[in-house]
């Protein structure tokens, strides 16, 4: 078996990831909304994932911000940079939000607790459409999304819809008008529905989500009972080599939901 004893069965696992139309899920015990010791085992496995999937020599590993992804640094060590030459790229420009969970920081933390290198992306992740494509033009910027979208390995985790526009300070009209179009998730700057239709798209640079398709090995880490429909509405957009780690708790709600 290749996760540790936090993990629950196999046969679970298979179960939700059949559900989903995923190929792997990886389910740990716990509800991340109420136990730190849930958030930490995701992390954990999430880093056990990653040195399963990841071949030796050169990778590029592009990351998300958020919460998750700040323990998913955190769980890393110098095992996953063993015989391999990792480089860490932010995935997205910065949010309005705390410092410490935007992507770039994380990308820098994940490259030196692993011993590899990691690249910065100095843009602001949401910005309006006139200027999205002039910056895109920029060669700094250019040559990281660049970067990105040729990474082997995405990471990154889905975020309940208005709790992650309320994060991104967007106005109380677009909170309005997303609670109107009955919007659940929200990853890459999409908002979708239940049914995994976009109702709302931000302009922003960072990977977009139709670019999954091409990468080698997804990696989507989200868990506690809140993020349960956030989590399957996601996963009808996701393709289906996405690997999945969760907790029990959002497992729970997604098998027993629906
Ligand atoms: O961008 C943020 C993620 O989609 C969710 O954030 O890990 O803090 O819940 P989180």
């Amino acid at each position: 078996k290749l996760m540790g004893q936090h993990v629950q069965s196999q046969e679970k696992e298979a179960k939700l990831a059949n559900k989903l139309g995923i190929h792997h899920c990886t389910i740990v015990i716990g509800n991340a909304d109420a136990d730190q010791s849930s958030a930490s085992d995701m992390a954990r496995a999430t880093t056990e994932v990653l040195d399963f999937l990841l071949p030796e020599g050169a990778s590029t590993i592009a990351v998300m911000g958020g919460t998750t992804m700040v323990h998913v640094a955190e769980a890393m060590g110098q095992q996953i940079g063993l015989n391999r030459d990792l480089m860490f790229v932010p995935a997205r420009g910065g949010l309005g939000e705390s410092v410490d969970i935007q992507a770039n920081v994380i990308a820098e933390n994940m490259a030196k607790r692993t011993g590899g290198k990691s690249r910065a992306l100095y843009a602001p992740e949401h910005v309006r459409s006139e200027t999205y494509s002039l910056l895109l033009e920029e060669p700094e910027i250019k040559e990281t999304i660049e970067l990105v979208e040729n990474a082997s390995v995405v990471l990154y985790s889905i975020g309940n819809a208005l709790d992650m526009a309320e994060r991104r300070g967007m106005n109380e009209e677009t909170l309005k008008e997303l609670e109107k179009s009955e919007a659940v998730a929200e990853a890459f700057g999409e908002f979708i529905n239940q049914e995994g239709e976009i109702v709302y798209k931000l302009s922003r640079i960072g990977l977009q989500s139709s670019k999954l398709p091409s990468i080698p090995h997804v990696v989507a880490v989200a868990g506690g009972k809140n993020k349960a429909r956030a989590i399957a509405a996601h996963m009808k957009t996701a393709p289906p080599h996405t690997w999945l780690v969760t907790d029990e708790a959002a497992a729970n709600e997604i098998l027993n939901g629906g």
